[in-house]
């Protein structure tokens, strides 16, 4: 768990744990001479021999195709790889396996079952390569809560024929769910790996799977009722008018209900922070103080997640590396890179309020929390397409940001990773990242709707009245200070706050001039996998712990969460993986010099 800072050009990483071994070093001297301390690194050192760099983006970035290939051996690809011949590891774009689909896995920790999720049988083995549509028509996928009649009516009717069709029909409704379960849940391998499982969450895989996971079902619906422009609508979570579930899916008697639902939230606003339902006002309800009305906690609960969206679509996504979540490749022999495993660490709006979402929708049944709660039981919901969608829109909104990070990565590992699909006409097709990298190149867009949270963003909190300590004057503040101060990794983040001090890099980043990112990072975050995580992370706060920062203040950086996903019974329960925070914005809007030497990072426990 050590926690470094490190400049960040664009999403390419360095630390100096990076620093290759001699043997390495001579490989890039002859091609390309290459100074690795050119960007001096400030950073403790990492005290754990496991470097779990969970972004191979770094070494993407910097060199070319070959140079991977040739040096990724050992010391570069790890402090402490396994493997020291260089040929060993092979970077390859991911690429599923058809005929190694076997049984999916779902695991608690405590229960664990196999599930069939394969697709049926290819029946002439042909498979096509995907070609974005011709024409110029965009089809526009509307907001749920917005739809008239003739729009449901038309929806309902093609859900209604999809359940409809032969159980072993690739485009039937149940088919179509065990999709997102065999990507899920390790039913795949990788080409010419049969040991590597493929998983299409927490990595720069999840945007793609998803966007043409949606794609094909809406032509498969288009094509039910022979509307090719037909457009699913999408679930506007980020807006007001949309954090609840949207009305045209919660009729009993609808194709779009589902039974495996909370259905105590069924009309309660979606707590984009942590999935969990609002209003935590217990504690005060003895006393009457801060006791809110339901409308007072309502309106508290919409601005806080307008906060949330604004820290996971601007401050916390300004690189690629940090919007999308790690590289995930294919082709890797060693147990040690994480780029290869099937989770190194997934971007901020997946891990955030996606997460969320699933978890407020699934029901509360142990040990699964079907549908939504579990990735393997999600696409059995139809809600899961319309929370999608909006997912998928949130990957257009944030290249329409400002800022020139916020570009897509433009790695051929990423851009020719693939997945296969049946096609609305039944045929199998593989899929190439490159190919859909474009909502309007596939013929789609979303319709335009307001987007509130571009204007919350968050203010300083020792500069408002009436927040954070300046309450506490007149009380014994020592008693105040639960947390502990620690200045040493590893730590153990259990229930109280922690803080540490941190130095920062001495060559300060010139915002205008360089394209770079001051980034906080923690390596090597452990937790069980089958367990909910989450934890807060501040910088420089008020030191309140009976009132942390929350997304509204300018000190929270950003958060980590962890949604419980066994993929292999009785495999290793310990996930290991990192959490990126860019921090410039936060900087700025704290104002704090780039000659302080040190920020203070506060760890707020919340689950788990
Ligand atoms: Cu594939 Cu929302 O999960």
């Amino acid at each position: 768990f050590p926690s470094t800072f490190i400049t960040l050009p664009n999403f390419s990483i360095q630390t100096s744990t990076f620093l290759p071994k001699t043997s390495q070093r001579s490989i890039f001297q002859k091609k390309k001479p290459f100074n690795f301390n050119s960007k001096t690194v400030v950073s403790c050192k990492a005290s754990n021999g496991k470097q779990n760099d969970a972004d191979h983006t770094s070494f993407l970035n910097r060199f070319d195709r070959r140079d991977i290939l040739l040096g990724l051996g050992g010391g570069l690809y790890g402090a402490t790889s396994l493997v020291r011949d260089p040929f060993a590891l092979a970077v390859v774009p991911i690429e599923p396996e058809l005929s190694s689909c076997g049984e999916s896995t779902v695991d608690t920790g405590k229960t664990c079952m196999n599930v069939p999720c394969c697709p049926p049988e290819l029946k002439d083995s042909k498979i096509i390569d995907f070609e974005p549509p011709l024409g110029c028509k965009i089809r526009y996928r509307p907001a749920a809560h917005l739809v008239d009649r003739d729009y449901l009516y038309k929806f309902e009717l093609a859900m209604e024929r999809m359940k409809a069709l032969p159980v072993d029909d690739p485009r039937n409704f149940m088919q179509q769910a065990n999709i997102h379960c065999a990507y899920c849940n390790g039913a795949y391998s990788q080409v010419g790996f049969p040991d590597q499982k493929l998983e299409v969450h927490y990595s720069w895989l999840f945007f793609p799977f998803h966007r043409m996971y949606l794609y094909f079902f809406e032509r498969i619906l288009g094509k039910l009722i022979g509307d090719p422009d037909f457009a699913m609508p999408f679930w506007n979570w980020d807006s007001p008018c949309g954090m609840t579930m949207p009305q045209i899916y919660l009729d009993p008697y609808s194709p779009l209900y589902d039974e495996n639902r909370n259905l105590e939230h069924q009309h309660v606003l979606v707590n984009l922070n942590d999935g969990k339902s609002v209003i935590k006002q217990e504690k005060n309800e003895e006393d009457g103080f801060d006791k809110l009305t339901k409308r007072e906690q309502e309106r508290e609960q919409i601005k806080s997640n307008l906060y949330v969206m604004y820290q996971q679509m601007v401050r916390s996504a300004k690189t690629a590396s940090c919007f999308h979540g790690a590289a995930y490749l294919g082709g890797c022999v060693s147990e040690t890179d994480i780029g290869c495993t099937p989770e190194p660490r997934g971007g901020t709006i997946e891990n955030g309020a996606h997460i969320a979402v699933h978890k407020f929708v699934g029901a509360k049944n142990p040990p699964y929390n079907e549908d939504m709660g579990n990735f393997y039981s999600a696409g059995r919901d139809p809600l899961f397409y319309a929370h999608h969608g909006n997912v998928d829109r949130m990957w257009n909104i944030w290249k329409t940001l400002q800022g020139k990070k916020r570009r897509d990565f433009d790695q051929d590992v990423w851009l020719n990773s693939s997945f296969l699909f049946y096609d609305e006409n039944a045929n199998m097709v593989r899929v190439k990242v490159r190919d859909c990298l474009d909502s309007k190149t596939l013929g789609y867009d979303y319709q335009s709707v307001d987007i509130p949270w571009l204007r919350s963003k968050p203010t300083p909190r020792r500069s408002r009245p009436g927040v954070g300590r300046g309450q506490d004057q007149g009380q014994d503040v020592l008693a105040r200070r639960k947390s502990k101060y620690l200045r040493r990794f590893p730590i153990v983040l259990d229930k109280v706050a922690v803080r540490i001090e941190i130095l920062r890099p001495k060559k300060p980043i010139n915002k205008k001039k360089d394209d770079k990112e001051e980034v906080l990072v923690l390596q090597n975050i452990q937790l069980d996998r089958n367990d909910s995580v989450q934890f807060d992370v501040s910088i420089n706060d008020d030191e309140d712990d009976d009132n942390p920062c929350k997304p509204e203040d300018a000190e929270f950086v950003g958060s980590f969460s962890n949604l419980p996903h066994g993929d292999d019974c009785h495999s290793e329960a310990m996930l290991s993986t990192n959490l990126y925070l860019p921090l410039s914005d936060a900087l700025e809007d704290l104002k704090i010099p780039s000659e302080d030497r040190f920020i203070v990072v506060t760890l707020v426990p919340q689950e788990g």
